[in-house]
């Protein structure tokens, strides 16, 4: 049994794989053609923060596969009054087959992780979101080819996001270009990185974005970092990537953002809203890179 924790979690071997397959089934989801693999395959969902797109994408996803799903939120369960973690698991994992968690320390998904009977998937933690970066390569692929070899800048906090693209460019063979004010460094064990080889730190966003492939950014404030809201405002200031940051790039560079996004805050509006930017496909891509993951870790590689 495999469980999808953070990006370095399957190989790059598997990710050549899983890229594939989510082509495959996203061509038979436009053509209407039934893809029921996961028939009568139940997902747990736990929502311990909010969402949109992992929601719909993992619910309706499910039932693309011929499955079905269960959501559960801190609010409407026992988990938010104080049942053990270890004891959630061992419940909710005899009744699905599946189980995607969305909450805040890691060690939490790994505590239930190591008490359920079947395979847990990350929906986002405070440390990663291996399942956003799986739809941005995946959406990197098929506007651009192999992302190998290629330049992501990254600007803004070295957060969730900022932390799994890093494992990603360990893992698939590209480089990041690091920027983020002083404070909200990467902490590269956190990150949960082998080296610093595949990446580089750049005071100025506008230097990290210099020749880059892929830009891409993310909110100021993540979920759970609310009460920072004054301090990094003030701090994040300069992290905007605009039209300036984009003519630096690479003349084909795409635009990505994992959304939700703030026009004039970490993004001005004529980027994310211009031509480089492919932040729909991204967010659509969640559900057919997550259909070929889910598929993946019931069933093994589909011939
Ligand atoms: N990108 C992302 O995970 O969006 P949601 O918070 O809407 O799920
Ligand atoms: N870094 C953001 C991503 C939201 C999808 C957060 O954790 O809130």
């Amino acid at each position: 049994m495999q469980h999808y924790l953070q990006f370095s979690d399957l190989s790059a071997d598997e990710y050549a794989y899983l890229f594939g397959r989510a082509a495959l089934i996203k061509k038979k989801f436009k053509a209407y053609e039934k893809h029921h693999t996961l028939a009568d395959r139940t997902l747990a969902m736990i929502f311990e923060k909010a969402s949109t797109r992992t929601r719909v994408s993992f619910e309706a996803g499910m039932y693309q596969l011929g499955g079905s799903v269960v959501h559960l939120t801190t609010g409407d369960s026992q988990l938010g009054r104080a049942e053990p973690i270890e004891d959630s698991a061992k419940v909710i994992s005899r009744m699905t087959d599946m189980v995607m968690i969305r909450t805040f320390e890691q060690t939490k998904i790994e505590r239930f992780a190591a008490h359920s009977r079947v395979p847990v998937i990350n929906g986002l933690t405070n440390e990663f979101h291996p399942c956003q970066v799986l739809a941005d390569i995946f959406t990197f692929i098929e506007h651009r080819g192999s992302i190998a070899g290629k330049t992501v800048a990254w600007v803004g906090d070295g957060n969730n996001m900022a932390n799994t693209w890093l494992q990603a460019a360990d893992l698939l063979g590209f480089r990041v270009h690091v920027s983020t004010p002083s404070g909200y460094e990467i902490d590269q064990s956190v990150a949960g990185l082998r080296s610093a080889d595949s990446y580089q730190v750049f005071a100025d966003p506008l230097e990290a974005c210099r020749g880059a492939h892929l830009v891409t950014t993310d909110v100021w404030t993540s979920m759970g970092y609310e009460a920072e809201n004054e301090a990094r405002r003030a701090a994040f200031a300069s992290w905007c990537v605009d039209s300036h940051m984009m003519a630096a790039a690479a003349p084909d560079a795409l635009f990505m953002h994992c959304l939700p996004a703030h026009r004039g805050e970490e993004v001005q509006a004529e980027v994310i809203d211009g031509p480089q930017s492919v932040v729909w496909d991204e967010a659509e891509n969640r559900m057919h890179a997550q259909k070929a993951l889910m598929e993946y870790l019931l069933l093994g590689r589909q011939a």
